[in-house]
């Protein structure tokens, strides 16, 4: 799917659109980066690095409005081989809607590759039950993998 044109939908969970996000989404990108991973958050060059590297699959969901609801970030980035994802986050005002699930399929059924490996911080069980009920297993843990000295887990998905 990735290069090709993204349907766009509109999910029975509300007025929800699904988009490929760009580097003009930049700055509400960013906004939603230092929301929601305090301290974490990728930096504009890092989040244009995303938007922009080949073969990213970058998706948003946008609200009624127009506001950004959530972000998938996930390909070959930053290269070697392995299909990564990035980054998976939704708006504390979307949050427990079922998006992230939607996200994550439609996320996911962008990705080439039989495996998809993913980062995620050791304190984060929300997100690890999120991976966890949709297939993915721990692969092993980083020992302070993020800046503030916390573990990371590595997971990983493989699909036939
Ligand atoms: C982790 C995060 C992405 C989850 O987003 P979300 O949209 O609230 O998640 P969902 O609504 O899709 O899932 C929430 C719940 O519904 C359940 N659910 C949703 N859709 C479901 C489905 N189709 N089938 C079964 N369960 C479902 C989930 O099990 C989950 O249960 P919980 O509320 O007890 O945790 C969100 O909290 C977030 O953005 N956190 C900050 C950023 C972050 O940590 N990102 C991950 C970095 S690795």
């Amino acid at each position: 799917m990735i290069g090709s044109e993204l349907h766009t939908s509109h999910f029975p969970y509300g007025e929800y659109r699904l988009a490929r996000a760009s580097w003009r989404d930049v700055f509400a990108l960013h906004r939603l980066e230092r929301l929601i991973f305090p301290g974490d958050a990728y930096s504009y060059p890092e989040l244009l690095a995303l938007l922009v590297w080949p073969g990213m699959a970058n998706l948003k969901l946008v609200d009624r409005h127009g506001r950004l609801a959530a972000f998938f970030s996930g390909g070959p980035f930053p290269g070697g081989g392995r299909t990564w994802i990035m980054t998976i986050g939704v708006h504390p005002e979307h949050q427990r809607r079922g998006l992230a699930w939607r996200l994550l399929a439609e996320g996911e059924a962008c990705l080439a590759g039989p495996t998809i490996y993913l980062t995620v911080r050791a304190s984060n069980r929300r997100a690890y039950a999120l991976y966890a009920q949709n297939g993915y297993i721990q692969v092993r843990v980083k020992a302070r993998y993020y800046p503030d000295g916390e573990d990371g887990i590595e997971m990983r998905k493989d699909r036939p």
